[in-house]
């Protein structure tokens, strides 16, 4: 196993120096800016989030800045990301930062784990990425490679593959190791078809060559799944999106806007944004908290 994690590693990580991609929150070290980028790539594609990473930190270039600013406003930048949560999350965490920690960003996965919006994955990301720290990563791209490579095909739970993953970059740079996995992961190693013609590690993989015959990659059949439109998150995002534009909007023009959902839901849905604290319900407005 020793030979292996070694080749592995060499491998790897020579494979990441030719074909990394330019990123621009791997130029950056600030953890503010680090924490912003994952939580932009949450639930993002990459060359969706670029664009708005950079016109999010000219808006808010600082952990303070953000803090200090108008909620509306920090909803406003996050137009085209989705998910609006996070933005007020990502407010909510600068907040804490600057009332709870003097502005200074928490070094350790117990402190930075306390801040709104913050899981153990974006903790561990903010470790690796902004404090350069020997900590192991587990978003899907990690989970996939540590699995085919040391398991093979089956199911492995996320706290065996720490402890495999600890033993892998327990000798090179965390930073590296973890960057190196997010590109292998979404350009090699992919979930249905993976590259293993081309791959650096597939003498040493142990998925291979099972996995190209596995059931894994029998396209499955498509769910009965509701389509976007229909679905809550759907009006969520248009309503917040009408607030964006304006500065207050009333709730009876509002509903006959989304004729197609009847009052109840429509009702549920304003109520239930309100609850989130991403719009302020008055009497007979809504608008963006201020
Ligand atoms: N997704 C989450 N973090 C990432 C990173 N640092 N690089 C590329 N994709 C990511």
């Amino acid at each position: 196993m020793d030979d292996v994690i070694r080749v592995v590693r060499r491998r790897l990580l020579r494979w990441y120096k030719k074909y990394q991609r330019d990123l621009p929150w791997r130029h950056t070290r600030d953890p503010y800016t680090i924490l912003v980028s994952e939580i932009m790539l949450q639930q993002t594609q990459v060359e969706r989030v670029i664009p708005k990473y950079h016109a999010f930190l000219r808006a808010f270039p600082t952990v303070k800045v953000l803090a200090n600013a108008k909620t509306a406003d920090v909803i406003r930048m996050w137009k085209g990301l989705g998910y609006n949560r996070r933005a007020l999350f990502l407010q909510r965490a600068a907040k804490v930062v600057c009332d709870e920690f003097s502005g200074v960003f928490p070094d350790t996965l117990k402190e930075l784990i306390t801040l709104p919006g913050v899981g153990d994955y974006t903790a561990r990301a903010v470790m690796s990425f902004a404090f350069e720290k020997k900590v192991p990563m587990m978003d899907t791209n990690h989970r996939r490679f540590y699995t085919r490579v040391y398991y093979g095909i089956k199911d492995v739970s996320d706290k065996d593959l720490l402890i495999t993953a600890e033993e892998v970059f327990s000798k090179c740079r965390a930073y590296d190791w973890n960057q190196a996995l997010m590109d292998f992961g979404s350009t090699i190693c992919l979930t249905r078809v993976p590259k293993c013609g081309i791959c650096p590690l597939q003498e040493h993989c142990k998925a291979y060559p099972k996995i190209l015959t596995s059931k894994v990659f029998k396209k499955k059949k498509k769910k009965q799944s509701v389509r976007f439109k229909d679905t809550d998150r759907y009006y969520r995002g248009q309503i917040v999106d009408i607030l964006r534009g304006e500065k207050r909007v009333l709730i009876h023009s509002l509903q006959s806007r989304f004729s197609d959902i009847d009052s109840i839901r429509f009702n549920e849905i304003v109520l239930k944004l309100a609850k989130d604290g991403l719009i302020i319900k008055g009497r007979k407005y809504i608008k963006l908290p201020q």
